[in-house]
């Protein structure tokens, strides 16, 4: 039995919870996932040594019971609505359980007067998880996802197009980590907690990326052209209620609309890429181009042939009937918390007081890994 202690992962099953899992076992710490329901992911989980929790993280008395007996857990909000309900229950459970570290998993854009409240919540949840005496966190604030291309990959497989409103398709705008590289980050710190207590790391892929880069990493990827077309947000929503992720409500596209003014913004370049999975995480960040071929090789239905190709305009044509949706009636419905004056990242000093320099000057003890004067 190990002598190592045992640690909670929330979202196991998800796109940064899983690998954290996983980077944990190989590494021979005991832990407890926390998923929402048995499928294929939590098999595969249990198979590689976790201990499985199914339950809902929304409730209090679920996340009570995943708690018994942790002593370090990691902190991830699904891409839902109501984050800063599931980090209450979060913070809650882990005063009750004596918990002494936590990973949170929070967000580049992360500022108090973000037009995105769903980035305004992991703000507040950032500081809240900081209150409770005795309990050391340390932050993992990544950027735009690699992943987040994935989901128009099978356009660009279909139809030769990477579409999405990201402006100017010449101009580097990220440097888009992978999970397995967020994960890494967020491994080293619940594993070695007196080293990172206290410490907020961005975790970033190995170089800024424009979208024409990235249209031509998928098309390296699938072995043909594909394109690089630069749509508008109204566009975004009619595709994103076509054919909707399995976990997007309409909040959370209202929310991705926000995230790409940001990306059109350049915030995501604000002195990316950083060095913090080297430095952090121990291994050499992943291109997207390395992604998006491993993406590739699971998934033979991006084969293309001329059936799936008459499915792809099919598809095309069902995007264009849709209706987009007003984002602005969805934040009037849906009630959401709106602020009088809300701000962009770049247009608040305290953002950019945190981002400007990478905060190495705060670091001395990674910049004298990296052996730089800050
Ligand atoms: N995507 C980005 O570009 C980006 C950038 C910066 C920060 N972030 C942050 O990343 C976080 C999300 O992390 P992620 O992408 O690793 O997570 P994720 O892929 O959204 O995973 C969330 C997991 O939680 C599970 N879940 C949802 N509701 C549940 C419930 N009621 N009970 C139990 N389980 C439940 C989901 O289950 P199912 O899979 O069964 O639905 C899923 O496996 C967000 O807080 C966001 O702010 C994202």
């Amino acid at each position: 039995m190990s002598t190592l202690p045992k640690i909670l992962v929330t979202s196991a099953a998800g796109k940064t919870g899983l690998p954290v899992t996983l980077q944990l076992l190989e590494r021979g710490f005991p832990v407890r996932a926390f998923v929402r329901e048995g499928d294929a992911r939590s098999m595969a989980l249990e198979k590689a040594g976790a201990e499985i929790y199914i339950g809902d993280q929304y409730c209090l008395r679920d996340m009570r019971e995943a708690m018994t007996g942790i002593r370090r857990a990691y902190q991830c909000a699904p891409t839902a609505p109501n984050g800063l309900h599931f980090n209450a229950v979060f913070t809650a459970a882990v005063v009750e359980a004596r918990v002494e570290h936590v990973v949170t998993l929070g967000q580049w854009l992360s500022s108090a007067d973000h037009p995105s409240f769903f980035t305004r919540e992991v703000y507040l949840s950032d500081i809240l998880i900081r209150v409770p005496a005795g309990l050391s966190v340390t932050s993992v604030n990544p950027g735009w996802f690699a992943d987040n291309y994935l989901m128009v990959l099978e356009m660009a497989a279909h139809l030769g197009i990477f579409a999405m409103p990201l402006g100017d398709g010449r101009i580097k705008k990220n440097a888009p980590p992978s999970n397995a590289d967020i994960a890494s980050v967020a491994v080293a710190a619940l594993c070695d907690p007196e080293k990172h207590a206290g410490k907020a790391y961005r975790p970033t892929g190995p170089e800024l990326s424009s979208p024409d880069d990235v249209a031509q990493a998928m098309g390296r990827a699938l072995g043909r052209k594909v394109r690089y077309v630069d749509i508008s947000e109204a566009m975004m929503t009619k595709a994103l209620r076509a054919f909707p992720p399995s976990n997007y409500s309409e909040a959370a596209v209202s929310q991705l609309a926000i995230y790409a003014e940001e990306y059109r913004r350049g915030s995501f370049a604000v002195n990316a890429p950083t060095g913090d999975v080297e430095l952090v995480g121990g291994r050499s960040p992943e291109s997207f181009e390395s992604v998006v071929k491993q993406a590739v090789e699971k998934r033979p239905d991006l084969r293309t042939n001329l059936l799936r190709q008459a499915g792809g305009l099919a598809a095309f044509a069902k995007v264009l009937l849709t209706p987009s949706l007003n984002l602005k009636k969805v934040e009037t419905v849906r009630d959401h918390v709106l602020i009088k004056a809300p701000r962009f990242c770049q247009e608040t000093t305290d953002w950019m007081a945190t981002h400007s320099s990478h905060s190495l000057a705060a670091r001395p003890d990674l910049t004298s890994e990296l052996n730089v004067s800050a």
